[in-house]
C-alpha cells in the first residue's frame, strides 16, 4: 500500500484542567524511525496512550493503513498491527524469558484457543524461536526475567512487543536507565529492525544524540502540543526547537543508507 503507515489528526484528551495531549497531528511513514522529543510532562506519554489505544481520546483521529481505529482497546490496536512497550519495564518478572515470549506470542493463535501447550502451539513457538534467535537470548531463555541486567529487561520488553508481527512499534524512551553500552546495543537493535525487517517505529527519547542519530523524521512536543516537526537536521536547526530543547547537543546522522 502507499501513503502514511499511521495518521494522527487533532489529537487531545484533558486531565481536569490540564490539556495534556492538544491538537497533535502527525503521519509515521512505512518502515520509517520516527522519535518524539520534548521536555519532561511535554505530553509524549500521554500521545502513545492516546495512539495504542490505553486511553480515550477526547478529540482527533488514529488511522492505521487507512482504516480508523480511535478510541479502539489495545487488543484492537494489536490485531491491526500496533504494538508498544511502556515506559515502565512491563515484564512478568518472575516467569522465565521463554515463557514471557510465549505468552506474548500466544496473540498469533487468538481465536484457536489461547494458552494451550507450547508444543500445539505452531504458530507461537515458532515466533519465540525466531525472537530468541534475533534478540540473542538464547543462553538465557531459562532465566527469569526479573534476574536479567536493565538493557537486557529492556530489550526483552521489545521483543515481547515484537511477538506479534506488528507492522508499527512504539517505544516509550527504550534506552531509560541504560549504560552507554546497552544503549549503543538498543540503537542497533532498533535501527536493524527498521531497515532490514521494515517495520515502521515511533520511539519517545530523550538522549538527543540517539534521535539525532536513529530518526528518519523527528517530532518536537511542548506543553502538550507539537512544536515543530521535519527532519532531524531541520529540527535541531528550527531555533525554537533549540529555545526549547537542545541546548549544545550536536547532530550525529546515520540512517539506513550509510
Ligand atoms: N492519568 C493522568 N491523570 C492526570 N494527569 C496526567 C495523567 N497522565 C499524565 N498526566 C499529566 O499530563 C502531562 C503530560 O504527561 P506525560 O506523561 O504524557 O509527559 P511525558 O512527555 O511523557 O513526560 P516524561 O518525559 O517525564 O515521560 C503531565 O503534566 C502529567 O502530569
Ligand atoms: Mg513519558
Amino acid at each position: 500500500m502507499s501513503g502514511p503507515l499511521l495518521q494522527v489528526l487533532g489529537l487531545g484528551v484533558r486531565f481536569g484542567a490540564l490539556h495534556a495531549v492538544q491538537d497533535v497531528s502527525f503521519d509515521v511513514q512505512p518502515g520509517a524511525i520516527t522519535a518524539v522529543i520534548g521536555p519532561n510532562g511535554a505530553g509524549k506519554s500521554t500521545l502513545f496512550n492516546l495512539i495504542s489505544g490505553a486511553i480515550r481520546p477526547g478529540s482527533g483521529s488514529v488511522m492505521l493503513e487507512g482504516r480508523e481505529l480511535t478510541g479502539a482497546a489495545p487488543h484492537q490496536m494489536l490485531a491491526a498491527g500496533l504494538a508498544r512497550s511502556f515506559q515502565i519495564t512491563n515484564l512478568f518478572f518472575e516467569l522465565p524469558v521463554r515463557e514471557n515470549l510465549r505468552l506474548a506470542a500466544q496473540f498469533l493463535e487468538r481465536g484457536q484457543g489461547l494458552l494451550r501447550p507450547l508444543s500445539r502451539s505452531h504458530l507461537a513457538q515458532a515466533r519465540v524461536t525466531e525472537l530468541i534467535e534475533h534478540f540473542g537470548f538464547a543462553e538465557k531463555i531459562d532465566e527469569l526475567a526479573g534476574s536479567l541486567s536493565h538493557g537486557e529487561q529492556r530489550r526483552l520488553e521489545i521483543a515481547v512487543a515484537l511477538a506479534a508481527r506488528p507492522r508499527l512499534l512504539l517505544l516509550d524512551e527504550p534506552t531509560q536507565g541504560m549504560s552507554h553500552a546497552d544503549t549503543r546495543e538498543t540503537e542497533r537493535l532498533i535501527r536493524g529492525l527498521a531497515c532490514q525487517h521494515g517495520l515502521a517505529i515511533l520511539l519517545v527519547e530523550h538522549d538527543v544524540d540517539l534521535v539525532m542519530a536513529l530518526s528518519d523524521h523527528v517530532i518536537v512536543m511542548h506543553q502538550g502540543r507539537k512544536l515543530a516537526e521535519g527532519t532531524p537536521a531541520a529540527v535541531r536547526a528550527n531555533p525554537s526547537v533549540q529555545a526549547a530543547y537542545f541546548g549544545d547537543k550536536h547532530l550525529v546522522g546515520e540512517t539506513c543508507s550509510n
